[in-house]
């Protein structure tokens, strides 16, 4: 249940969206205003991303985002969601080893998280088991992993090469079999999102990962077009393309209508 009575989407009903065919709606959100305009527009999962570090804080990674950062932004998501499933990431360095991990999962989740999101894969399976153990529901992150990106040059499509992506495929059933309820798949080739969606059961999420993925997030900010330079070619400014006379909410509406209707990503915001 949310603060405020509603029940609150499970990892359950979107494994249930995966089955159907039924595209999920994801979306960064760092603030209770927000957070409640994707509410409005049927967003089913709203995720604090550690993104506020470059799109909030203004640094140029996400490394600099602390577990006081991401504890005060998933407070003030919380409070205002409704329906919509509440992932929080947790930030660069925060699960550095199972004690870390394990404190600072309960914290986000203590903030009013329901499931937390860690980079990586390999060597983090079992510490993502753990987690999952103790009680912790995890969502995966593959391909582009932001907090590994040292310079604004690291920000490359992942897994081109055959190695790469039979690498990623086990990764992500390995995560699978370790308990992660979720997989946001950044920055890969269409096709590749489309072997690893169709060898687990669990949704996959993906940005810059082509339209098979289950569902599909993006920086709200980028949504907004309020992001300053260089934008990715995923990237679409969906309040730019409605028009001058539409706002904010039109804009999310938009771009749940059409993630659930397939329309985005075209091939122009994904890598073949
Ligand atoms: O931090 C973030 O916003 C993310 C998304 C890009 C998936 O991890």
């Amino acid at each position: 249940m949310s603060p405020n009575g509603e029940p609150v989407l499970t990892a359950g009903d979107l494994r249930a969206m995966k089955q159907r065919g039924e595209k999920i709606a994801v979306l960064t959100a760092y603030d209770a205003s927000m957070a409640r305009q994707c509410e409005q527009a049927g967003v089913e999962v709203l995720l604090v991303g550690d993104s506020l570090g470059m799109v909030v804080q203004g640094h140029d990674s996400t490394r600099p985002v602390s577990m006081a950062d991401m504890v005060y932004h998933t407070s003030h998501v919380a409070r205002a969601r409704q329906r919509a499933l509440l992932v929080a990431d947790m930030p660069y360095q925060s699960y550095a080893d199972d004690t870390r991990a394990l404190e600072n999962g309960r914290a986000l989740l203590a903030a009013g998280a329901d499931m937390v999101k860690l980079e990586g894969g390999g060597p983090l399976v079992n510490r993502i088991r753990q987690l999952v153990d103790n009680g912790l529901p995890v969502c995966g992150h593959l391909g582009l992993l932001p907090q590994s990106v040292a310079g604004p040059d690291g920000y490359k499509v992942q897994g081109r090469d055959a190695d790469a992506a039979r690498q990623m495929i086990e990764d992500a059933r390995a995560l699978e079999q370790a308990g992660a309820a979720l997989l946001v798949l950044e920055c890969i080739p269409r096709q590749l999102a489309i072997q690893i969606t169709e060898s687990v059961s669990i949704p996959t999420i993906g940005i810059g990962a082509g339209a098979e993925c289950d569902g599909q997030v993006l920086v709200i900010y980028d949504l907004l077009g309020i992001t300053p330079g260089k934008r990715p070619r995923f990237v679409r400014d969906f309040l730019r393309e409605l028009g001058p006379d539409k706002g904010i909410q039109e804009a999310i509406v938009e771009y749940v209508r059409q993630v659930k209707s397939g329309e985005f990503p075209q091939p122009a915001q994904s890598y073949q």
